[in-house]
């Protein structure tokens, strides 16, 4: 029988030490290793390959069943995009969501647009406009699904037919959701990305990322891009990410828990305007959030009733939600992501209104949660 995720994220690529038996994948901090005779080795230097992050690489693999292929583990979510980047050449095409990171924008926009990229923005949740957007050069379609920070569910499987009819790779952004959640590469996408800063780290102690794919050509160029360009992420740091996802799923269940009955509370509350989360019925993806994903995840974005001081009011009113960027990690956070996360995509066709709270909603007492935003919004 298929062992589950839960059983994979805790024993894939983590057999016990062969040399002493120790349980946990020890921590290699070397940066080299001895060579038999010149050439003759099993690991050579620690850009190239390290057994702690090979354990971490060969559990995010194991957790989408990328058999064929494989994961690369990098030093922050960015590099990951960053490797992803170096697959295009100048006269190449991306399409890009109006609903993303900023961070991933301002890379494409502002890094990879003054190489020669060619860049277009267009609405993913309407997949006629991913179809018009497609040139003869677009060579990546890129998805965040739910997106940030507005929640947005876009349509896995049709993108991917869109992208594959014509010479196009599909990159989704999964940070939100992870493989836990839902499962891009057998949707048809081509490489899963994460911020593993987030909800597989999960702990706010780390900062990584990882690709994962299905493809074994795909798979051998972003290894020898990994080692090429070198944004691996230290022992230490894949030591950490593997010890957060060795609880992956019963943090997120939690995550998923506790977001659903805030976001239930803050509909009902009369200072809160629209609140976007993919498990409310009036969500306008809420199907397919269903279909494609097992739960809807632990992040809740609403708009305040009153403007965007009354939003700034309510963030500084907070004890246990904590005002600060990223998300992902076991203790709750909020952001205004006009102001902080997504400052870099004013102007743009990805603004996002000024009155915008995101709450990462962490795995702390549901009472607590409520309570605390309660005299936040009412204070
Ligand atoms: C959805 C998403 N993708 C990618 C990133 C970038 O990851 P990192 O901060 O690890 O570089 C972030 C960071 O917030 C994110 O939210």
């Amino acid at each position: 029988m298929p062992r589950k995720f839960e059983t994979i994220a805790i024993h894939a690529g983590q057999e016990p030490d062969p040399t002493t038996g120790a349980v946990v994948t020890p921590i290699y901090a070397t940066s080299t290793y001895v060579q038999e005779a010149p050439g003759v080795f099993t690991h050579d230097y620690s850009r190239t390959v390290n057994p702690t992050r090979t354990a971490l690489e060969t559990a995010l693999s194991a957790l989408e069943g990328a058999d064929d292929g494989g994961a690369v583990a990098t030093s922050s979510g960015m590099a990951a995009a960053a490797l992803i980047g170096y697959l295009l050449k100048p006269g190449d095409h991306i399409v890009l969501p109006n609903d993303t990171y900023g961070g991933t924008f301002r890379f494409f926009a502002r890094v990879l647009g003054e190489q020669g990229i060619e860049l277009t923005v267009v609405d993913p949740t309407e997949s006629a406009e991913v179809a018009a957007a497609m040139r003869d050069t677009t060579r990546i379609v890129w998805v965040e699904t739910p997106s940030n920070p507005l929640l947005r569910i876009v349509d896995i499987a049709a993108v991917a037919g869109i992208a594959h009819s014509g010479n196009s790779l599909l990159v989704v952004d999964n940070t939100f959701a992870t493989s836990y959640l839902q499962q891009p590469l057998s949707l048809g996408a081509d490489l899963s990305l994460y911020s593993t800063t987030k909800y597989i780290g999960g702990h706010s102690d780390i900062v990584g990322g990882a690709i994962v794919t299905n493809d074994a050509e795909l798979f051998a160029r972003l290894r020898f891009l990994q080692n090429s360009a070198g944004p691996v992420p230290g022992p230490f740091d894949a030591y950490l990410t593997l010890r957060g996802l060795k609880t992956l799923a019963v943090r997120m269940d939690r995550h998923c828990a506790n977001a659903r009955q805030i976001a239930e509370f803050l509909t009902e509350h009369p200072a809160v305007g629209e609140v976007f989360f993919p498990g409310l019925p009036t969500h306008p993806q809420h199907d397919l959030a269903r279909s494609q994903m097992t739960d809807f995840g632990g992040m809740v974005s609403f708009r305040t009733r009153a403007g965007p001081d009354v939003a700034e009011k309510v963030s500084a009113g907070t004890e246990l939600f904590f005002l600060a960027e990223s998300l992902g990690g076991v203790e709750s956070l909020l952001e205004i992501p006009a102001l902080m996360t997504h400052m870099s995509v004013a102007g743009t066709d990805l603004e996002v209104p000024d009155d915008l709270i995101r709450l990462s909603v962490g795995i702390e007492h549901i009472d607590d949660l409520i309570a605390d935003l309660d005299q936040a919004l009412s204070g």
